[in-house]
């Protein structure tokens, strides 16, 4: 359920000069990280997402500009905003998302328990529907 989304404080390192921030497998995300793979270019009003993963997990990251996640477990609507690269949203598997409100410049990083697998998405929101009371 929407529940088991978690936002997730990454720890920052650093002083005047700037910022890092790191994230290692079972830490600060809870499984390992077999993909990454990046947002960019996103035009002012456009829509991401628009799908649900039978298995893949998540670690959603704004690591510039901001953004906001609408989650659905099928039940309830939650919106997530993402806007600091220290913040990471954890996504499991199983939960319906669109990903909008684009900012200019924005880049939605994403760590993936999975490699590609065009198997693992359910892309119709009824066929969503049914999965979850399958
Ligand atoms: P998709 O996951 O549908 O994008 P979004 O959810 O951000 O709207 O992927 C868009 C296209 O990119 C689709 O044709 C599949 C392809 N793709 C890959 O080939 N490998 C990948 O790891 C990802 C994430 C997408």
């Amino acid at each position: 359920t929407i529940d088991d989304c978690k936002l997730i404080e990454i720890d920052q390192i650093g002083d005047r000069r700037g910022h890092i921030s790191v994230v290692e497998n079972n830490r600060e995300v809870p499984f390992e990280v077999k993909r990454v793979y990046y947002l960019y270019d996103v035009p002012s009003g456009e829509e991401r997402g628009g799908h649900a993963h039978k298995e893949l997990q998540q670690l959603i990251v704004a690591v510039s500009g901001s953004f906001d996640i609408v989650v659905d477990d099928g039940t309830k609507k939650e919106t997530f905003s993402l806007n600091r690269p220290n913040k990471g949203l954890y996504f499991p598997a199983g939960l319906w998302r669109e990903i909008n409100n684009f900012s200019s410049g924005a880049i939605c990083l994403v760590l993936a328990s999975h490699t590609y697998d065009e198997n693992d998405y359910i892309r119709g929101y009824q066929d969503f529907i049914s999965y979850k009371q399958r």
